[in-house]
């Protein structure tokens, strides 16, 4: 058995004592009501959970035989007319994908059954996911009057894998996908996966990196049609479509043209030609990600032709299939040139993009990182989100933990998360907040959702380190609803990732919601970002971005430090918010502390709001920090015989690691900032 493997789908009997008994006559029978591969899964995963939890096998009705007890699994509008009928009021409300469970009693002497029924076969599938959610928690199941509908129409998965088995800013070993410039023979582990994605939600993968590579630009050709396919129909039972990411100048690299130039008539037929084939091979093909004219990646840019020209080109090829763009906004000028303080790869994407607002096809949507820079630890949104009105938005998080200590150190992401999706621009009046801009449903968009690079790997636990699943499945129990509390997904994970001894369950959720505070204080303060070793990005390094050619500065000398960010004296950035963010932002006393130095350049001596200076804030988190990470190490010692013991050392070694490395983080950002400023600790601690 390998250690985290099962993730959250662990299902457990021991633990369910009484209402063991009641689940399993409760779904001692399972009747799908129609046969699509969809709803195959639904009845196979529903059996599985409830043959583990209780012991018991339920019976399977082979449609359309239909038992007169336990699950019915349906899609409305396909069921008998008399479940049509009892359903109707609450089928009334779900769309597409939603879904509802509904206790229904039973005919005169006959047990109550209970409908899963779906708004389509995907939302009978996340209906089941449901009901197992339930049982993993211990929740009766005997009054149910569920409702569900998805708040995004994309929940998507990113990966950052390549052909050659690598994966970009992976954290948990190779990719599950490829193995030297070929897919994976076996796609065990690949179907698992889209169990555990469906599980929460997520209905979309690009499997390839957006930096889309020589062999990988292939995949849009035949060469990999077959082993696409295969992809397309495990990700497919899952109700998940498969995207891809594609290079810009495929036209010259596989097709055989001079240019790639988007008003090209022969480049905009031969894009069409492969959109053509490729949905002849899968009609459920989701369509392309791309990333062009960003980090030397090719774009329109190239043939003087904007990005809406680049992207309307390809959503031209895909609309007549029902496929979709997403072309992402990560797009700024990575060699800026620290004599040149107007420029500011802050305002990039905003200044980039929304001269096009309007200008996008229907089927094209623009993927915005959360942060104006790029997943860094604290950033303020990015007011791309806000300058948009008339063009479909998605939101690009990253739960891969590149700049968030790269799955060794432990960093809950999800209260990070809900301070993104609770942010409101102000854009279309108060309660313009991210989630409802990305969702579409500020300005009333077609189409909406949010998307993150994954943190996976062919890691025994998937993740690396065992508490980074959290991560998956709170990004995933979000995107279907970014108004769930956080607190509310962390008890599910670990209820149905630990199981449900309380004195575990306490632990954790500690641990979990510590850890972006204390990774932030050890690491990077007041919101500068960058202080890390460049290319890798692991472990402090003050200057290494600072005096590269990067373009990512933070301009710490021995007066002070932060990049100024203000309408008056700096690149004006402050400038792309709406009211009140741009005068909160713009003035030095209004803006939070944990912004200030993303926005303002100050003396080491400058007070802030909690009443330290800058500098003794620099020291007190930096010594706090480290202290902490060491409690998350002997807090997690105290369950040491209470869970599995592979799974215990894994994460405890993890730990240990995190805390000896922070000691390194505090002395390194510390030195640095004593011997810059001059400037004593106020407690006299060690600062070498
Ligand atoms: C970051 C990351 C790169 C990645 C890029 C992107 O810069 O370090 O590895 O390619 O983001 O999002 O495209």
């Amino acid at each position: 058995k390998r250690t985290g493997y099962e993730a959250w789908l662990r299902y457990e009997a021991a633990q369910y004592g009484i209402v063991r008994e009641a689940y399993a006559s409760q779904c001692s029978a399972i009747s799908a009501l129609g046969s699509s591969k969809v709803l195959v899964t639904a009845v196979q995963e529903l059996a599985e959970a409830v043959g583990a939890i209780t012991g018991q096998q339920p019976k399977i009705a082979a449609p359309p035989e239909r038992l007169s007890s336990g699950v019915l699994i349906g899609v409305k509008g396909m069921l008998d007319p008399e479940l049509e009928r009892l359903t109707a009021d609450d089928t009334a409300q779900i769309g597409d994908e939603g879904y509802l469970l509904r206790t229904l009693p039973g005919a005169a002497g006959e047990a109550d059954r209970i409908a899963v029924v779906g708004g389509s076969e995907a939302g009978a599938l996340y209906g089941v996911f449901h009901l197992i959610r339930l049982m993993q928690q211990g929740e009766p199941i005997n009054a149910l009057r569920v409702v569900e509908q998805p708040a995004n129409g994309l929940r998507m998965i990113n990966q950052w894998d390549n052909m050659d088995g690598s994966i970009e800013r992976g954290y948990a070993g190779k990719s599950i996908f490829y193995r030297e410039g070929k897919f994976t023979e076996d796609f065990e582990r690949v179907r698992d996966y889209a169990r555990l994605l469906a599980s929460v939600g997520i209905n979309a993968i690009a499997i390839n990196n957006v930096n889309v590579h020589r062999v990988e630009t292939k995949l849009i050709t035949e060469a990999f049609e077959s082993e696409l396919k295969k992809a397309a129909d495990v990700f497919g039972a899952y109700g998940i479509r498969i995207f891809l990411s594609v290079n810009f100048a495929s036209p010259i690299a596989v097709g055989g043209l001079t240019t790639a130039d988007p008003l090209d008539s022969s480049v905009r037929s031969w894009w069409a030609d492969r959109a053509a084939v490729l949905y002849r091979a899968i009609p459920e093909f989701g369509g392309f990600l791309v990333k062009a004219d960003s980090e030397f990646r090719p774009g329109p840019f190239t043939y003087g032709r904007d990005h809406a020209d680049g992207a309307n080109m390809l959503a031209e090829a895909l609309a007549p299939h029902g496929g979709i763009v997403i072309w992402r906004c990560f797009v700024y000028n990575c060699l800026q040139d620290w004599r040149d303080r107007r420029t500011d790869r802050a305002k990039a994407a905003y200044d980039h993009f929304t001269p096009l607002d309007g200008n996008f096809a229907d089927n094209v949507i623009l993927q915005i990182k959360n942060g104006p820079m790029d997943f860094q630890v604290r950033e303020p949104v990015s007011p791309l989100f806000g300058g948009l009105s008339r063009t479909n938005q998605m939101l690009e998080l990253q739960i891969t933990q590149e700049y968030t200590g790269q799955q060794k150190h432990v960093c809950y992401l999800v209260p990070l998360w809900k301070e993104v999706l609770d942010f409101d621009t102000h854009a279309a009046g108060e309660g313009s907040t991210i989630a409802k801009i990305a969702s579409g449903a500020v300005h009333n968009r077609p189409l909406g959702g949010i998307a993150a690079v994954s943190n996976i790997g062919d890691d025994d636990c998937w993740t690396g380190h065992p508490l980074a699943q959290a991560n998956l499945y709170g990004y995933g129990r979000l995107t279907w609803n970014p108004a769930l509390p956080a607190e509310q997904i962390t008890k599910e994970w670990i209820r149905r990732t630990l199981g449900g001894d309380p004195s575990v369950g306490e632990v954790v959720e500690d641990i979990l919601h510590r850890s972006w505070g204390i990774y932030e204080s050890y690491t990077s303060p007041l919101g500068v970002g960058w202080m890390v070793n460049p290319g890798h990005h692991y472990g402090p390094n003050v200057d290494g971005y600072e005096y590269s050619k990067w373009g990512t500065y933070h301009f710490a000398d021995c007066h002070g430090i932060g990049v100024d960010r203000t309408i008056g004296t700096g690149t004006g950035y402050a400038a792309q918010y709406h009211s009140p963010w741009r005068e909160t932002y713009n003035s030095a006393e209004l803006c939070p502390d944990e912004l200030l130095l993303f926005f303002h350049h100050v003396p080491y001596t400058h007070a802030l709001k909690s009443g330290k200076t800058v500098i003794q804030h620099i020291y007190d988190t930096h010594f706090a920090g480290a202290e902490e990470a060491l409690e998350l190490l002997e807090s997690w010692q105290t369950l040491e015989g209470k869970l599995e013991n592979g799974y215990f050392r894994l994460a405890a070694a993890r730990l240990r690691e995190q805390s000896e490395h922070a000691k390194e983080w505090r002395d390194v950002i510390n030195t640095y900032f004593y011997r810059k400023s001059g400037i004593a600790d106020a407690y006299g601690r060690l600062i070498y």
